[in-house]
């Protein structure tokens, strides 16, 4: 037996220093919490070449390598975790195609940006990517596991 309080899926999403410039954090964090997500981490950082060469290590051979690190170390992003019923591929929706051109309207790149260069936002494309993501940017204490109080009960 299952339900949808067992699930624990997780997430990795980050808001790029594009969409930090341009005021977005609250707009985005918004849309996952009305979805019915968790948050369980979040932070603010400038991130080194390091961790984002880790993060993107697959993409090391692409042509917009070296720009997409240059452009990921420009400033602070909002990193975070989100929790619940499927949702790597449901974030995956949110967030629309790579290439904001090709993404629709009510996405977060179809309703925010117009170039992949400044796409502002990413998400984990796999359960299995998100869990090592997750590992990468987070220390397992910084991620709260917490249960929605019963909002009838005041003591
Ligand atoms: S690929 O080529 O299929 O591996 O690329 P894709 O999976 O679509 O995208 C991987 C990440 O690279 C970013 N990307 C770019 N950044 C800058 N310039 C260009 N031209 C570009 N093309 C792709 C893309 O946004 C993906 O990053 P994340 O952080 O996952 O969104």
């Amino acid at each position: 037996k299952s339900s949808l309080s067992d699930v624990k899926e997780r997430t990795l999403i980050a808001i790029k220093p594009d969409g930090v410039q341009r005021r977005l954090v609250g707009q985005i964090i918004q849309r996952f919490e009305q979805r019915g997500f968790k948050l369980v981490g979040l932070k603010m950082l400038q991130a080194s070449q390091d961790i984002l060469s880790e993060h993107y290590c697959d993409l090391r051979t692409k042509p917009f390598y070296s720009s997409l690190l240059r452009y990921m170390s420009s400033g602070p992003l909002v990193v975070m975790v989100w929790e619940g019923h499927n949702v790597v591929q449901t974030s995956r929706t949110m967030v629309g195609s790579t290439n904001p051109a090709e993404a629709q309207a009510g996405t977060v790149r179809g309703d925010f940006s117009i170039h992949v260069s400044r796409n502002v936002i990413h998400a984990s494309d796999s359960v299995e990517g998100a869990q090592k993501e997750i590992q990468l940017w987070f220390q397992s204490k910084d991620l709260l596991d917490w249960d929605c109080w019963d909002q009838t009960s005041t003591s």
